[in-house]
């Protein structure tokens, strides 16, 4: 399986923090944010990544991350993308990267309080489909919020006014291969952005959607109030935990 992690937009919401970086290079507590969703991959035992970015900071993150050093790797794969297409238009950019494979893409402003070995397994035995990882939050419309009924997802909605349960898709999808041919059909949205809720509706209707809850805390950090709480989380209780190994060490603490 190979792992994408999106980490393109203009991060308007965080203006002007972003107006000179790009939201995914901000520090989250210790580190630069775009480090929780790469652990959250490698974690998970995905090793094989390549980031999407753009805008005019993306020579940063060659920087930043160089080869994946500090998460272990030997290689990381860059690819670019032009304007802000929205997350499915970013994701598309990876498809030469994927070459048939099944993957695990992460938006590179979600982090998780633990890990995702357990939904990784489980796709590894879906034949084919999108299995995506729920969480309760106390304000669904802020997300792509599904339907759920007799724990069947009915439909998912992008930013709906009047959600139809307490929980958030999270931004972190397992996808076969279909996943780009089916982005090719999505349409812009009224945000203009070809929308990956879409994407997920139409593996829905196809029957090859599966879902978990995920355990433990999550939470995206792209508007002022978020990068805060992910922030307290992280120094609270730590990212990215795996049982019995904890949390992941610390960088930058050399001779502490
Ligand atoms: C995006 C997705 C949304 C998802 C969220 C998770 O929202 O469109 O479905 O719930 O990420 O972080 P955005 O950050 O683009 O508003």
């Amino acid at each position: 399986m190979k792992g994408v992690v999106l980490a393109g937009g203009k991060g308007s919401r965080l203006f002007p923090l972003t107006r000179v970086t790009n939201k995914h290079l901000l520090p989250v507590y210790d580190r630069p944010m775009i480090f929780y969703p790469i652990q959250t991959l490698v974690d998970a035992g995905i090793k094989d990544i390549i980031v999407v970015t753009g805008g005019q900071n993306s020579g940063d993150f060659l920087r930043l991350l160089s080869n994946g050093k500090d998460f272990d790797l030997h290689r990381i794969h860059y690819t670019y993308q032009e304007g802000e297409g929205g997350i499915a238009d970013a994701l598309r950019l990876a498809e030469p990267f994927v070459e048939g494979e099944k993957i695990c893409v992460v938006l590179g402003d979600n982090l998780i309080e633990n890990n995702i070995i357990e939904a990784k397994r489980a796709f590894e035995k879906q034949p084919k489909g999108a299995h995506i990882l729920l969480k309760e939050v106390p304000d669904p419309e802020r997300f792509g919020c599904p339907e759920i009924s007799n724990g069947r997802i009915l439909g998912i909605e992008e930013k709906s006014k009047s959600p139809k349960s307490k929980y958030a898709v999270t931004g972190i999808y397992f996808y076969d291969q279909s996943v780009f041919e089916k982005i090719g059909k999505t349409k812009p949205s009224w945000r203009n952005e070809l929308e990956i809720t879409d994407v997920n509706n139409m593996y829905l209707r196809e029957g090859t959607l599966t879902y978990i809850d995920l355990e433990g805390w999550w939470t995206d950090a792209g508007t002022f109030d978020s990068l805060l709480r992910a922030t307290n989380m992280v120094a609270e209780s730590g990212a990215n935990k795996i049982p019995g190994r904890g949390a992941p060490p610390r960088h930058g603490r050399d001779g502490e």
